[in-house]
C-alpha cells in the first residue's frame, strides 16, 4: 500500500511523512533523496558540472542506478539507506549544494523516468509513505491516500531559515523568501512532472499547525 505526500519546499512534508510512516508501521520513502543521490553521484563520480546537470546522458543515469552498484533498502527503523558501492551515502546528501543539484537534474525526463521505475519497484514489496513533488500525480496516481501539504510563504521561509541554521548557514528572512520563491517557480513551472495538487488529494495548509498536529490530522483521514 502506498500513501503519498506532495507539497512545495518547506511545507513540512518530509518530516510529516517520516512521522506518519512510523506511526502506521510503513517505510518512509523520500523521493527527493533519490534525486539527491543521483545528482551527488553524477557530480562526485562522473564529474558533472552545474551546466550539464539538467541534461545528463542516459548512459550515466543507467550506470549509476544499476543495481550492481546502487541499492536502496530500509532499516528496522524504517529509514532509507542508499548504498553505492557498499557505502550508505544518505548522510552525504543533506548539503545545500546537493539540494540545488537535485533540483537541476529533476527537470530531465530520463532522470524522472528512471526514478519513477525505482520507486515502483520499492513499492512492490513494501508499504510506503512517499513524499515528493509528483508522488500522487505521476508516480503513484492510484495511491490509497494522497495528501498535499502547504503553508504560507512566510511560515515556509521561517522553516527554511531554521533548517539552514542547523546546517550552519545563516539566511535573512528575505533571502529565505527569495530562495523559496525561486524553487517554487522551478518546481511548478517545469515541463515534466510539475508540482501540482494531485487529483483526489487531501489538501492541508499547516501554517498554524505543529508537525505533530499535522500528522494527527493526516492520521485521522486514514481511519475514515
Ligand atoms: O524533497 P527534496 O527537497 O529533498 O528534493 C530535492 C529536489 O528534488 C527538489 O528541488 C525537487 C526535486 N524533486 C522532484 O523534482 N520530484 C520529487 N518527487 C522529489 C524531489
Amino acid at each position: 500500500m502506498v500513501i503519498t505526500i506532495d507539497g512545495p519546499i518547506a511545507s513540512g512534508k518530509s518530516t510529516a511523512a517520516r512521522l506518519l510512516a512510523q506511526r502506521i508501521g510503513f517505510y518512509h520513502l523520500s523521493s527527493g533523496m533519490l534525486f539527491r543521490t543521483l545528482a551527488y553521484l553524477l557530480v562526485k563520480y562522473a564529474g558533472y558540472k552545474e551546466e550539464k546537470l539538467s541534461m545528463p546522458a542516459q548512459k550515466d543515469i543507467e550506470y549509476y542506478l544499476n543495481p550492481a552498484r546502487f541499492i536502496c533498502s530500509f532499516d528496522d527503523t524504517g529509514k532509507l539507506h542508499v548504498m553505492f558501492k557498499e557505502e550508505n551515502i544518505v548522510p552525504l546528501l543533506k548539503q545545500k549544494q546537493i539540494d540545488h543539484y537535485a533540483s537541476l537534474i529533476a527537470t530531465d525526463a530520463h532522470v524522472r523516468q528512471a526514478l519513477l521505475k525505482l520507486q515502483h519497484s520499492l513499492a512492490q514489496s513494501n508499504n510506503l509513505v512517499v513524499d515528493g513533488r509528483d508522488s500522487g500525480s505521476i508516480v503513484f496516481p492510484n495511491a490509497a491516500i494522497k495528501f498535499f501539504l502547504t503553508a504560507s510563504i512566510e511560515v515556509r521561509a521561517l522553516r527554511w531559515q531554521q533548517k539552514h541554521k542547523k546546517l550552519g548557514y545563516d539566511l535573512s528572512l528575505q533571502e529565505a523568501i527569495n530562495q523559496i520563491e525561486s524553487r517554487d517557480d522551478r518546481d511548478k513551472n517545469r515541463k515534466i512532472s510539475p508540482l501540482v495538487i494531485p487529483n483526489g488529494a487531501i489538501v492541508i495548509d499547516n501554517s498554524d499547525y505543529s508537525i505533530q498536529e499535522t500528522v494527527d490530522i493526516m492520521e485521522s483521514f486514514m481511519h475514515r
